[in-house]
């Protein structure tokens, strides 16, 4: 009997342990509980998620995998080995950004997948679920069947609930620089939008879309998809299915080799995020992207200091001088640095961009034959770098250097060593990088693996050297600026150039009210604000700028970036009193606030000083005019404040009148409230300066 009692026992407890083991996690729910992720594997062991806000499915059942050279895919035969659940919760802070304190809490819910057949291979799937939305990551673990792992194709499904309203860029290879078209997601066709010809290149072999790709539902939700801490890997682009209104991860390959992603196991893919708010707004108040970023590994970076700065720049796209010296009008010469840094100096500008300062560009756009051409270290005989360097010090205007690579990456990865530590003998703390042209080696393309690497340990070793990075031609923004804060800013958008030239008009006026949810979700944006003379029918009778004058003040506030140009040529400042908001206006925040935006129809920011108790309101609108209200109730009760209004003149227009601006005073205080018009094009900012 007794030996029956044990064997009972015994069966029980092993009966009990089973079960316990059969009721593993699989759900996981946001800190307040209103975002939820459900992971499932289907019959056939294919693992799958899906996700639910607040009752309602906003992904449906999608599901997961890979394809493998050499190897059978990693996409069934899958059993649940075990799952984890675990919280986390801190507040970082940002050493310059759009705030100082960062918050970041998440459920964590980490599924352990084994192959039932064959191989018994492992793949683990990490799922984080925050208030604003979800981040995933696959991890390849240590293990004996797999050791390199050639990735042929990533399968991450995301199945969406209806036909959304997108606004979306093709899923280009090479470059982010397209118009935003807004549809619904059937009809998107990204091969229709490859005409374009002012580029050096592009390359959109699928219907697919770069992210991040904004969508909204017609129940309300707005979803950003787009992907956190892009390391040694390709970048996603997402294939659209318009039938099944589907999209699956597209990632860019090589012509040089038959996969996408070459690993050694253990391993991990950057995070597939999705951004989910119920207003436009909390989008961009999301700090989704670089919450998913390790925190920073480059320690004090106090040697960088976010600041304005003006550049021989503009005049080059406006063809009123040229990069290259044998073209008799070349831009960089010591003289007009001199006069850049005089102009900088006495309107609170803190740097002076200067390109075309190195030989090499006789040789540039078009020529095939580009390794070897830019060495970065020597200077035009006309511009004279040590003494524009010392005249700056004496003024305490920094140069920014530049180094346009040509895409010759080779070259630039031999010579990175000697010119980040030509710019630390100098006290130069800013690099423009620039990647124009099809990429060398021939076959590679801007956004694959071969080039993330580039790009990131460009970064890594910039940083050893004291100098941050502002990347054009880049790759796009994933929040690595959390671990690496050296990677400032970049372009990765249609900046402000394609005013100067483009054949096709240039960025029509509604172009940054969808920017502001779309690719500023991803990071700060080198776009190169503060053209003040729209037309400039002097050097270019068919181009202009889309915007009226009081929407290029509003971008210093509308965008980010720590680095913010003030772009055009220093005589087009002279003599206007709109120059004094740029003189005042801050690129460092403590504080953020949207307080009102529609996806391409308007936003309004408006942003606090850090070290001041200054705040700055821009707000732009699309080709209609608007009038929008405005509370100041963010200001501190009890404080009366100066407040300076720069709005459209009463017949403002982006076109037909784009420079009428006022210029008025008030006090107000957290009680006021201003009614503003905004003409078509047009904007507003308002610099706010607590009385003493
Ligand atoms: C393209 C960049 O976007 C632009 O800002 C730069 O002036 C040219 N390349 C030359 O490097
Ligand atoms: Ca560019």
């Amino acid at each position: 009997m007794k030996i029956f009692k044990i064997a009972f026992v015994l069966i029980g407890i092993i009966l009990f342990s089973c079960s316990k083991e059969t009721v593993l996690e699989t759900k996981i729910l946001s800190p307040d509980s209103s975002v939820e992720i459900v992971f499932n594997l289907t019959g056939d062991g294919q693992p799958t998620y899906k996700i639910i806000v607040n009752n309602e499915e906003v992904i449906k059942t999608s599901s997961l995998g890979f394809d493998l050279k050499n190897q059978s895919s990693l996409n069934n035969n899958f059993k649940l080995i075990n799952s984890n659940v675990s919280s986390f919760s801190e507040v970082w802070e940002m050493p310059w950004g759009e705030q100082i304190e960062v918050e970041n809490n998440y459920n964590e819910l980490k599924i352990e997948l084994q192959e039932i057949t064959d191989l018994k291979r492992k793949l683990n799937i990490v799922f984080k679920a925050y208030d604003d939305g979800v981040g995933f990551r696959y991890e390849f673990p240590k293990q004996e069947n797999l050791s390199e792992v050639y990735i042929t194709n990533e399968n991450t499904q995301f199945n969406l609930t209806d036909n959304h309203k997108v606004w979306w860029i093709p899923g280009d290879w090479d470059i982010y620089e397209h118009l935003y078209s807004t549809t619904l997601f059937s009809k998107i066709d990204a091969k229709e939008k490859a005409n374009h010809n002012d580029l050096a290149q592009t390359s959109i072999p699928e219907n697919a879309v770069n992210t991040p790709v904004t969508m909204k539902t017609s129940s309300g939700f707005y979803l950003s998809f787009h992907e956190a801490s892009l390391v040694d890997y390709a970048g996603m682009t997402l294939k659209v299915d318009t039938t099944n209104l589907s999209m699956v991860s597209n990632l860019v390959g090589s012509d040089n080799n038959d996969y996408k992603v070459k690993r050694t196991v253990p391993f991990h893919t950057p995070w597939r995020t999705i951004q989910i708010s119920e207003n436009a707004s909390d989008l961009i108040e999301s700090n989704l992207i670089v919450n998913l970023n390790e925190p920073n590994k480059l320690e004090d970076v106090s040697w960088f200091k976010p600041t304005k700065y003006t550049g021989i720049w503009w005049e080059m796209h406006l063809g009123k001088s040229s990069w290259d010296k044998a073209s008799g009008k070349h831009g960089a010469t010591t003289e007009n640095a001199k006069a850049f840094i005089d102009f900088s100096a006495k309107n609170n500008i803190g740097a002076v961009l200067v390109e075309g300062w190195n030989t090499g560009w006789e040789h540039w756009i078009g020529f095939e034959d580009r390794e070897g051409v830019f060495d970065f270290v020597t200077p035009y005989s006309d511009y004279d770098l040590g003494e524009v360097v010392r005249y700056g010090k004496e003024k305490d205007v920094e140069i920014v250097m530049h180094h346009e690579t040509s895409a010759a990456t080779e070259t630039y990865e031999k010579q990175q060593d000697t010119a980040y530590a030509l710019m630390q003998s100098l006290g130069i703390h800013t690099v423009k990088t620039g990647y124009v042209g099809k990429i060398l080696p021939k076959g590679e393309y801007h956004h694959g693996q071969y080039m993330v690497n580039q790009y990131n340990n460009a970064t890594i070793k910039a940083a050893k050297y004291q100098v941050a990075i502002n990347a054009h031609e880049p790759i796009k923004a994933t929040g690595l600026r959390r671990t690496y804060p050296n990677t400032i800013s970049r372009e990765g958008l249609r900046g402000q150039e394609f005013n100067a030239w483009s054949s096709d008009g240039g960025n029509p006026p509604e172009h940054l009210s969808i920017v502001a949810f779309t690719r500023m979700l991803a990071g700060p944006i080198d776009y190169t604000p503060g053209i003040f003379d729209i037309k400039f029918d002097k050097y270019k009778k068919n181009n202009q700028v889309n915007t009226t004058i009081a929407q290029q003040l509003a971008l210093y506030v509308v965008i980010y970036s720590p680095v913010q140009m003030v772009a055009d040529l220093i005589e087009n400042y002279e003599g206007n009193p709109a120059l004094q908001f740029i003189k005042d206006v801050g690129v460092d925040w403590q504080k953020t606030k949207v307080l009102n935006g529609e996806i391409g129809d308007y936003v309004i920011i408006a942003r606090k000083e850090r070290n001041s108790e200054n705040w700055f309101v821009g707000g732009i609108t699309d080709e209609n005019k608007r009038e929008m209200d405005i509370s100041f109730d963010f200001l501190d009760a009890k404080q009366v404040y100066q407040a300076v209004i720069y709005e459209d003149g009463k017949n403002a227009h982006w076109d037909k009148n784009p420079t009428e601006l006022n210029i008025r005073k008030v006090e107000i205080t957290n009680q006021s409230n201003l009614k503003l018009k905004l003409a078509p094009g047009g904007g507003f900012a308002i610099s706010i300066i607590k009385s003493k």
